[in-house]
């Protein structure tokens, strides 16, 4: 068996890496059939269970979940005693917003100032990559140590819950010693990052109606109930005026006890205008990840090209919370009812329709596995690994903590602050993902070796 270093093998299967997260990228598998079909879903789909049937996983097969979307499963037995790893990642994507905004076709993987540019570059088909490297790196060189269960889902951005309602309902499928969500990032780039916390969130839509039709702002305004006018001020009734989420029966004290964003960082990172300031107030980590947060993600109103000088009969807004582990979505969603509905003015007529929905997450920084993945990260990067939070949502997470209550989570991936997430132009850093799939073969080795010690095997 030829034997070269881990990191030798790891940077030597990165220009395959690389071909083949293009491949991936091409499919636009956004997991909403009103903005894309559901054959480019079904295609990465079955891209990445050859995948794994290419590195001799058993039982592969793609999922139907119930939301209608699909997610690939697949085993690859590992040594006799060996402890159970399950890898996760997702293959769907957001869609890619204003097209005309990016400066490389969204679903064409193009390299730029040393970065790859891509829809899911780095959320989260690169995450899939990630777990692909590191498999074929260890099975080059003397074997995978552990068990491996490898998931792959395919509607995560939808909150849709399609996995967690399928995971609940074949519990032992997804069961395993350590969990890989594969699909959060370092706090920056380059440093190793072990994310302990995830926000949950909660969706609504909320509906206006105050006239049968249309009115002349002329002949009417001023004395007609205005639709749009009730609906803004509902939305300003979630926010104090330092900025701050303000729903009725919601806490919105709470602090984080670990690493503290810098002000100053925190304002690059989100690439704040000269001049204005940040909302909310107490420290940059508790507003992000200890604290709820509102955001109006959409609104229907007369666009302004095209208005007319008219009293709005109906308005519509879509608004989302993100809650930190401790705070139920469910509660929250009913919460986020009661207070926009009883902040309607003039007796507006007002519906609200929760959507999809995801539970906040905390992983036991104490593990075992905490340690195996603290050295793989030291010796990857050369640095010392930290901890952090992160604001964004993973609602898997939190069905397999209950599910499996004696998993142990680690949250690492590829999107730090530069891979611009869910925006126009998103990409991922080479660098990074040779490090993380390195850190993932390393993390995996040291697992099974310190498991092994445990039960004196
Ligand atoms: N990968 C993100 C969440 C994330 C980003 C975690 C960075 C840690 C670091 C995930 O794909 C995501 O965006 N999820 C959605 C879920 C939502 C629709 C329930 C989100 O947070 O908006
Ligand atoms: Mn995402």
């Amino acid at each position: 068996m030829s034997s070269v270093p881990l990191s030798e093998a790891v940077a030597a299967l990165i220009p395959r890496a690389k071909t083949e997260l293009a491949e991936l990228v091409a499919f636009a598998s956004v997991a909403d059939w009103r903005q894309f079909p559901k054959s480019e879903s079904q295609k990465a789909a079955s891209w990445i269970a050859d995948a794994l049937r290419a590195e001799d996983f058993r039982d592969v097969e793609v999922l139907d979940t119930p939301d209608g979307t699909q997610s690939v499963y697949g085993y690859l037995p590992g040594p006799a005693d060996a402890p159970t790893v399950l890898l996760y990642a997702h293959y769907d994507v957001q869609p890619p917003l204003d097209e005309s905004r990016w400066l490389s076709p969204p679903f064409e993987l193009t390299e730029r100032d040393g970065r790859w540019y891509g829809r899911g570059a780095a959320d989260c088909k690169g995450g899939v990559l990630m777990h692909l490297t590191a498999l074929r790196a260890l099975r080059g060189q003397g074997g995978v140590p552990v068990n491996v269960k490898v998931i792959v889902e395919g509607s995560e951005e939808q909150g849709t819950g399609g996995l967690e309602r399928y995971a609940e309902q074949h519990p032992g499928l997804l069961a395993a010693d350590a969990i890989v969500i594969g699909d959060a990032g370092n706090f920056r780039l380059g440093l190793p990052t072990v994310t302990s916390a995830l926000r949950g969130m909660v969706v609504a839509e909320v509906r206006v109606n105050t006239l049968q039709g249309n009115l002349h702002s002329g002949m009417f305004g001023g004395a007609a109930p205005d639709a749009l006018a009730a609906l803004i001020h509902m939305l300003a009734s979630l926010r104090d005026e330092t900025g701050a989420t303000t729903i009725d029966g919601l806490d919105g004290g709470g602090e984080w006890p670990g690493i503290a964003y810098d002000e100053a960082d925190f304002r690059q990172d989100a690439k704040v205008l000269d001049g204005v300031g940040l909302i909310g107030t107490g420290g940059v980590s508790d507003r992000l990840w200890a604290r709820p947060a509102v955001t109006v993600l959409g609104i229907d109103a007369p666009p302004v090209v095209g208005a007319t000088p008219s009293v709005q009969a109906s308005a519509g807004a879509l608004v989302s919370v993100r809650i930190p582990p401790g705070v139920d979505a469910v509660r929250t969603g009913e919460a986020l009812r009661a207070h926009l509905t009883a902040a309607a003015p003039w007796g507006a007529k007002v519906e609200v329709t929760l959507g999809g929905s995801g539970q906040p997450f905390a992983a036991d920084t104490g593990s075992p596995a905490y340690a195996a993945m603290a050295e793989a990260m030291r010796e990857a990067y050369g640095r010392e690994m930290a901890e952090a939070g992160n604001g964004g949502s993973i609602p898997l997470c939190n069905t397999l903590a209950g599910l499996y209550p004696r998993a142990e989570f680690l949250l690492i991936g590829l999107s730090e602050p530069e891979a611009a997430i869910h925006a126009v132009n998103e990409s991922v850093s080479p660098q990074e993902l040779e490090k993380l799939a390195l850190t993932e073969a390393l993390f995996l080795r040291r697992y099974a070796a310190a498991h092994s010690a445990t039960q004196g095997v």
